[in-house]
């Protein structure tokens, strides 16, 4: 068997030495830089931001920080997926320029004391249960940004509400980065990839599609009945899971996410967007109207 050429991934650890490079990039010929931030644990949802990263023919910088800060639950933070050395090989393989790869002591100083406040946009879905998620997120990928100094970014829809806070994050305070946001990619059976998935029991793997098969279904009735109000869609999906297995519904919304408010009938620029444990995974998804 021929074994695919791999070209030479630089992995970088420390935050100085990731600038001097990136300061170097912007003055060569070569100047652009595309950074794709993860926590690790990559799957194809990971692999199609990283090759849509590869399209613009930047220097690419994905980058692995498990941001401790962004968990509310300890033992979520503890249980979630570590694969370093399997990602780097997928790095390797697709040809990324570099990894930067930090530990935690070296993103936040003793004493860390500066962080971004996220205004309205946090007080929505995943930000009310998850208090402080969407002010950590902020400010890691403010960070990554001052580090990695990249002129184009890539984020997924799949969570939705984090690309748009991200987006604003960057209207408002000037940031000279182009957010390029990735359609969400699935399973064959039309769950989302997540890292987390890997965390579901055999059982709750099966369950686990009727989220997507849910929201697809409210989309078809609210082509079919063009005056279904949003309260009713949304009554609509929490029976359909609740006959289907997930009882455990954080919250299902219908919600336009350029205002991030509630309409009385879905538009075209509405999503629905949900989040339910299966078993003691919470999962995330959504999709446009
Ligand atoms: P993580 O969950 O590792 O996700 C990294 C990126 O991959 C995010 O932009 C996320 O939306 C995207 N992604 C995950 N699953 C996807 C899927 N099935 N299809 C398409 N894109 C998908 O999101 C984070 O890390 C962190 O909050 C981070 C931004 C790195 C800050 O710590």
């Amino acid at each position: 068997m021929r074994l695919k050429k791999i070209s030479s991934l630089r992995t970088i650890n420390s935050v100085k030495k990731m600038q001097n490079i990136c300061m170097k990039i912007r003055l060569s010929k070569n100047p652009r830089i595309v950074l794709v931030p993860t926590m690790g644990a990559l799957h194809e949802g990971h692999i199609a931001l990283i090759k849509r990263a590869k399209a613009t023919k930047a220097i690419v910088i994905v980058s692995i920080f498990l941001n401790p800060k962004q968990f509310n639950e300890k033992k979520d933070l503890l249980t979630y997926p570590k694969t370093f050395n399997n990602d780097k090989k997928k790095l390797k393989s697709l040809k990324v320029d570099y990894l930067f790869a930090p530990k935690v002591k070296e993103i936040y100083s003793l004493g860390f004391q500066t962080k971004i406040a996220v205004q309205d946009f946090k007080n929505h879905l995943c930000g009310l249960s998850r208090e402080g998620h969407f002010d950590s997120v902020a400010t890691i990928v403010l960070k990554l940004f001052n580090i990695t100094m990249p002129h184009i970014a890539v984020f997924g829809e799949k969570d939705l509400q984090q690309l748009v806070i991200i987006k604003k994050m960057i209207e408002d305070l000037n940031l000279p980065i182009k957010i390029i946001s990735h359609k969400i990619i699935r399973e064959s059976d039309g769950l989302a990839m997540s890292s987390r998935n890997v965390k579901l029991t055999n059982k709750n793997r099966e369950i686990a599609p009727i989220i997507y098969k849910g929201l697809k279904r409210i989309k078809l009735i609210s082509k079919l009945k063009k005056r279904a109000s949003c309260k009713n869609l949304v009554k609509t999906l929490r029976d359909y899971y609740s006959t289907n297995g997930i009882n455990n519904v954080e919250y299902i919304e219908i919600i336009d996410t350029r205002t991030m408010t509630y309409p009385r009938i879905p538009s075209k620029d509405c999503h629905i967007v949900v989040a339910a444990k299966i078993g003691n995974v919470r999962l995330i998804d959504n999709l446009k109207f």
